[in-house]
């Protein structure tokens, strides 16, 4: 079965951005992941919702925007705007998760929540009915091109089992660390959707390697 691969925008070329998106619009990735980065949440500031706003000009797919910021319930109808399909928040920048995400929902937004790795899967157990899909960090967030925390795969593997025992429909993105090595291993264990920065975008032939991706 085809995996879901979403591109990680932040390691692209932004000089040369509307080539990028053409090239995923090509390709066959399933979500354009769009990073957002306040240096406050996370110790790096990437772009924001002008840059948002002129990526979805030129896709032809969905925005998957992981929002790395504090108070991310501040800019929900902002980020909405600029042509998000998907929004995910961190758990831990948010203290009223429950009432978050029924904010979204009524924007007609896919609500995600993205969670850090020292942060239990279990943490997610009552709102997970209503998520619709869970950002779990394979690397601490802040920057791409990092190595992916082995213990990730250990959360995806309970994550599954949680999703199955409240018989919710969340999808699992794996975001951060992914290489052609490892995603075999993400998908056998339960991932849905895997994020890859670094690897399609450091890569001669972007397109070759998010088609390898996706028949991993
Ligand atoms: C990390 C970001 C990731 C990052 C992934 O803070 O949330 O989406 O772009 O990059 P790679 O695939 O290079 O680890
Ligand atoms: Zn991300």
């Amino acid at each position: 079965m085809k995996t879901l691969i979403a591109p990680s925008i932040l390691s692209a070329d932004f000089s040369r951005l509307g080539e990028e998106i053409r090239m995923i619009n090509e390709s066959e990735a399933a979500l354009i992941h769009v990073d957002v980065m306040d240096g406050r949440f996370v110790p790096n500031i990437s772009l924001g919702i002008p840059v948002v706003k002129a990526i979805k000009k030129h896709a032809t797919k969905p925005l998957d925007v992981h929002l790395m910021i504090v108070e991310p319930e501040k800019y929900f109808s902002m980020f909405a705007d600029a042509g998000a399909d998907y929004i995910s928040f961190h758990i831990e920048a948010s203290v009223h998760a429950h009432r978050h995400i029924q904010q979204l929902k009524d924007m007609k937004i896919k609500a995600g929540i993205a969670v850090n790795p020292q942060t239990p899967v279990s943490f997610l157990a009552d709102i997970l009915e209503d998520v619709d899909l869970v950002c779990l960090m394979g690397v601490n967030p802040g920057f791409g091109g990092q190595s992916f925390i082995p213990q990730t795969l250990e959360k995806i593997k309970q994550l599954k089992k949680l999703i199955a025992e409240k018989k919710a429909n969340t999808l699992i993105e794996i975001d951060g660390g992914v290489t052609l090595d490892n995603a075999a291993e993400m998908i056998g264990v339960g991932a849905d959707i895997l994020v890859a920065g670094n690897t399609v975008f450091n890569s001669p032939n972007p397109i070759g390697i998010i088609s390898r991706l996706c028949h991993v």
